[in-house]
């Protein structure tokens, strides 16, 4: 079967059976308790499983096919692929959800239906006698639908207990599952079905999970409002079996991609394992660096970012290790999206940003490996025959300089060494243990809180957001969580977005308090931060919320120039420039974007210009509500790392039109005088701009004003003269200086003149003070001049730093300056000239000066 096949067998069973086909998500998440990466179909339908928000799909049911990365996290298979020929980094998983709707019942025999029925009935015409399924050990009742519904024999029903219980992450939402295998006969291995035969021979494809738990930051199971559905076919999985294969490097699309690897290398499958290794690693992870590159991720050394450098890192090493020279990501990646570019037209118009990405963070790592390989060789230089290289030595090598185990083990092998794997595998388990920690705290709210909101929001939720409308509103309190209180509407905006929340009051009869923050505490569930300490409303009771009406349009002004400033970066700099993050408050924006250099000043007063331009025309802003597809039809560029709903709101501010939920400007003008105040690199690729607007940007200027006024009376003069006046200042001081330097150079000169009474027998030997190391070169060649002296040796630490010795002797004279240098230079750990008749020899050890000195003394009498 061929991908889109594939695509469209799956599609058209569950449209047929009443599912709301939904596009694939992107593969950054947006629950809180979601892991790093997408990692499965069922993560965009997360707060839909957790009863957060409305299920928008009448009857409740969906189906996808989404794409995912494991790369991180509880399912990571990053270091198997290659090796192993049964996992992939990215990958793409067909699912079909139910929320609260149908459960086993159904689920079981559509499952068998599908798999078993031809390809021209549209399933995929898998031979049934070959399936087997394996079920919860608790799970009596999918036994019994296996059993006497399906009427699969019971001697191919397995049970199994941590294996049949799918985990979306250290936290979230998960259940007992009932999966399928097939089995590709007795030539893959020992029978005894999945839970006793040979891995190799039953290959599990399609998950079917009955999603009725949620597990919280506290390790502990609660009930799910609904029992639901979530099964997860592997689609490359599925593929490759079509083919009669166990290995995914043989399904459609990734078998073109391995035929693209042996292109771009030269090199064929089936030469050496280490080569074919290369291969599929090649093909994965490249198609996973598309893929995260597409969805706004961006080499760097934190989170997500460190994820994709090493998966990329890790491609290039592979290929160096075939002894291509050659930039191999680009080709690849452009294959990549050739081939995958119908079902993901994202990689296609992100092409652009993609390629350069790739192409610089090759380019880089390109030299970092040259130096690695350079460490290695260093390292593997001081073993003795026999010895193994420190599993130290091969962790940094891989942390550091990406190499994977096995290439420093291969490396070190053809040189008769082996890598100490304990040491390695301490290491790595410690910076996991690290890493593990540190994405902890990320999770969702814990325990009594976190079902607080959960009934909040299902008895009296969602909060209405009246905000856009109103400074000001009643509303009704429907729960307090220490300092939080909830409402069910408010016109307080919850951060989200890039825009902080807003501040203002609560008040009710007899009391009232401040509100210091504003946030969401589950989707559309609007929290208020009292000030500490503060009285708090009584539950159900009304209250009269009012927001900083002043704050509030300030942030409105920040946030619709935030727009601005993307559209003209665009126009200025080009398509490639993507938003990677934004923080608006009433003082300022932010703008993070991918750009690969600095914005030069003629740029920047562009971009100040086109910005300016469109705000002083003054027009309207719309700020309408529509659903995706009309936003698609106007041209709405959609914000990467923000989630949209099936409506969304689109703000048309001048000829900027985005998806934007946040508060914005009704008219351009209202914005004022847009200044950029920052720019500045934040990371490989990233940068980020800072602006003000409306009266903080007059603030500025006033302040700058002042600070020129001050500069002007500091230096005696007008603001006007203030230019001419400092380069004036800056004329004297250079004059000042050189002719201090002049007056020192002269006085130490006749300091050394002094000096010529101190020489014996025509020799002088001696410390001197010194600014510079030119100038007790000077003070030696004056005093070897003077009549009567042969040689002169002077030391000094110039300037405070560093020790300098010479020595001069007379031209043509018998005594070699340089041969008289070499064992004081020594002395003062230093080295230098061998002149004949002047040597200077620089050194760090000053405490060694008295000492070369006395060398010297000693090379002078004796010779
Ligand atoms: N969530 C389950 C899995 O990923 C089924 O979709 O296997």
């Amino acid at each position: 079967m061929r991908a889109h096949e594939l695509r469209s067998a799956w599609d058209r069973f569950f449209e047929g059976r009443g599912h709301t086909l939904v596009p694939s998500a992107g593969l950054i998440p947006h629950h809180p308790s979601a892991p790093m990466f997408t990692n499965s179909g069922m993560m965009p339908f997360v707060s839909y499983f957790l009863g957060e928000e409305a299920v928008p799909y009448d009857p409740p049911r969906a189906a996808s096919i989404q794409k995912c990365v494991r790369a991180g996290g509880k399912h990571n298979d990053l270091d198997a692929i290659g090796r192993s020929t049964r996992h992939l980094s990215f990958f793409e998983m067909a699912g079909n959800f139910s929320f609260g709707d149908y459960f086993k019942a159904e689920m079981i025999p559509w499952a068998w239906e599908f798999t078993t029925s031809s390809i021209e009935s549209g399933g995929l015409g898998v031979d049934g006698d070959r399936i087997w399924a394996t079920v919860h050990t608790t799970d009596d009742e999918a036994e019994q639908i296996w059993a006497d519904v399906v009427g699969l024999p019971r001697e191919r029903i397995q049970r199994l207990d941590a294996d049949n219980f799918w985990e979306m992450g250290e936290t979230g939402p998960c259940g007992p599952s009932s999966e399928l295998f097939f089995d590709f006969g007795p030539d893959f291995g020992a029978d005894g079905g999945p839970a006793h035969g040979s891995e190799w021979r039953y290959i599990e494809f399609w998950n079917l999970v009955f999603t009725q738990y949620f597990r919280g930051a506290d390790g502990e199971l609660s009930d799910l409002p609904n029992k639901n559905v979530d099964t997860g076919l592997g689609f490359e999985r599925t593929l490759a079996l079509t083919e009669g294969s166990s290995s995914l490097y043989d399904a459609d699309v990734i078998s073109e991609l391995v035929g693209a690897a042996q292109e771009v290398t030269g090199h064929r499958l089936g030469r050496s394992d280490l080569g074919d290794i290369a291969l599929r690693l090649l093909a994965d992870h490249t198609r996973s660096t598309a893929f995260l590159i597409a969805d706004g991720v961006i080499p760097s050394n934190e989170d997500r970012g460190y994820v994709l450098r090493r998966i990329m890192r890790r491609a290039v090493r592979f290929a160096y290790l075939l002894d291509v020279s050659h930039a191999v990501l680009a080709p690849m990646i452009q294959r990549c999206s050739a081939v995958m570019g119908d079902a993901y037209p994202d990689l296609v118009s992100n092409s652009e940003l993609i390629l350069g990405v790739a192409e610089r963070e090759e380019g880089q790592f390109r030299k970092t490996l040259a130096k690695g390989s350079a460490l290695l060789d260093g390292e593997l230089d001081d073993l003795s025959d026999g010895d193994t290289l420190p599993g130290s030595v091969a962790f940094k090598l891989h942390d550091t300089f990406g190499f994977p185990l096995e290439v420093t083990e291969e490396m070190a092998q053809l040189r008769g060494h082996e890598v100490d794997h304990q040491g390695f595998d301490t290491e790595m388990a410690e910076q996991r243990a690290r890493a593990k920690a540190a994405s902890r705290g990320t999770g969702v709210e814990v325990g009594d809180e976190a079902d607080a909101y959960r009934r909040m929001i299902t008895e009296g939720g969602p909060t209405e957001f009246v905000g856009r409308e109103t400074p000001s509103a009643e509303a009704t309190v429907l729960g307090v969580v220490g300092d939080w209180v909830v409402l069910d509407s408010t016109p307080f905006y919850a951060e989200s977005g890039g825009q902080v929340g807003d501040t203002g009051s609560l008040s009710w009869p007899g009391g009232g308090a401040r509100v210091i923050d504003t946030t969401n505490a589950l989707p559309g569930l609007i929290r208020h931060r009292l000030v500490a300490g503060a009285d708090t409303p009584a539950v159900a009771s009304r209250v009269t919320a009012e927001i900083d009406n002043d704050r509030r349009d300030a942030i409105r002004r920040n946030h619709t120039a935030t727009h601005l400033l993307h559209w003209a970066l665009r126009q200025v700099l080009g398509d490639h420039v993507k938003q990677q993050g934004s923080l608006v408050d009433d003082a300022r924006l932010r703008f993070d974007f991918s750009h690969f250099q600095a914005i030069t000043p003629d740029e920047l007063r562009r971009i100040e210009d086109l910005v300016n331009g469109v705000v002083l025309t003054g027009a309207s802003v719309s700020h309408d509500e529509m659903t995706r597809a009309a936003a698609d039809e106007r041209g709405a560029i959609a914000f990467f790392g923000d989630k949209y709903g099936d409506d969304v709101r689109v703000l048309e501010a001048g000829p900027s039109v985005e998806l934007c939920g946040g508060t914005h400007v009704s008219a351009l003008g209202q914005i004022g005088a847009v200044k950029v105040v920052s720019e500045a690199s934040i990371g490989s690729n990233i940068r980020r701009l800072e602006a003000t607007t409306g009266l903080n940007t007059v603030e500025r200027l006033r302040s700058d004003e002042a600070m020129l006024g001050e500069l002007a009376t500091e230096l005696g003069t007008s603001v006007d003269e203030l230019l001419g006046s400092v380069r004036k200042r800056n004329d004297e001081n250079r004059a000042l200086r050189a002719e201090v330097a002049q007056l020192r150079s002269e006085g130490a000169r006749a300091r050394a003149m002094a000096l010529t009474d101190l020489a014996v027998d025509g020799v002088i030997v001696a410390r001197v003070e010194a600014e510079t190391r030119d100038e007790v070169r000077d003070q030696a060649l004056a005093l070897r001049d003077r009549p009567g002296i042969r040689a002169v040796a002077l030391g000094a630490v110039p300037g405070g730093k560093g020790v300098t010795l010479v020595v001069a002797t007379q031209p043509d004279g018998p005594l070699h300056a340089g041969d008289l240098m070499a064992p004081a230079a020594r002395a003062i750990s230093g080295g230098g000239g061998k002149g004949a008749d002047l040597a200077m020899a620089g050194g760090k050890n000053a405490d060694g000066l008295d000492e070369a000195l006395e060398l010297l003394r000693v090379a002078f009498e004796t010779a």
